[in-house]
């Protein structure tokens, strides 16, 4: 199978976890900004990160592959809100959906991990954003806050780190199972970006 790990980031982390999927996977990995295919991909896996539902460099990257897209593409989402909370994992699968040409979209699989945030390091436009947000989480009532509100008000201000490599091994054994059985011909088996949402 010929693959390889694109990722979008501004901070470093899905830079990490991408990177340790190629060091388990050995595959090559790249920046989106500096991925340029110059050949046919059987299966895409892109590790980016979540700015206001967005995924830096994802909708570029696929449009870029136009051309001669790949057959699969695993979409990595990293994020400070749990995936584990259903209804966050499905609002972030809505969002990702969004952000894919039409004719990829069965053809997507998504996987969840979550990231780190610096405040301190944060630069002054994505701190101005989470203030704003933050201003208007703190008018939802405690009982009515979604998990993405529930975490940003939580970090608000804060270092906090979630990096998990452990939570890579759904991505691992897909990619092992797409690439042993010939699965190109079979239906997807992960949560297709069609589908309820992600996982
Ligand atoms: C401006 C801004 C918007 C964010 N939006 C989301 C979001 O919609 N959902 C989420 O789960 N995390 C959100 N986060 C948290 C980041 O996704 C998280 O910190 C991630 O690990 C950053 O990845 P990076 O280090 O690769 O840039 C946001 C962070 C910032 C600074």
């Amino acid at each position: 199978m010929n693959a390889v790990i694109i990722f979008g980031t501004h901070y470093g982390s899905a830079r990490d976890y991408a990177e340790k999927l190629a060091e388990q996977l050995r595959l090559e990995c790249f920046l989106y900004k500096e991925f340029r295919p110059s050949r046919h991909y059987d299966l895409l896996l892109y590790v980016g990160s979540l700015y206001a539902g967005g995924v830096p460099g994802l909708a570029k990257t696929l449009a870029r592959c136009a051309g001669a897209p790949p057959q699969r593409v695993l979409v990595v989402t990293v994020g400070i809100s749990d995936p584990a909370d259903a209804q966050n994992a499905e609002n972030i699968a809505n969002s990702v959906c969004r952000q894919l040409p039409a004719e990829l979209r069965d053809k997507t699989e998504l996987f969840h991990v979550r990231g780190r945030l610096d405040y301190p390091r944060l630069k002054p436009h994505h701190r101005l954003m989470m203030k704003l947000v933050y201003q208007q989480a703190q008018k939802t009532p405690p009982e009515k806050r979604d998990e993405e509100t529930r975490a940003l008000i939580a970090t608000y201000n804060q270092t906090v780190d979630f990096v998990d490599f452990s939570a890579l091994e759904p991505v691992i054994d897909r990619y092992r199972q797409l690439d042993t059985s010939g699965a190109f011909t079979n239906p997807a088996q992960g949560a297709t970006i069609g589908t309820e949402g992600g996982r």
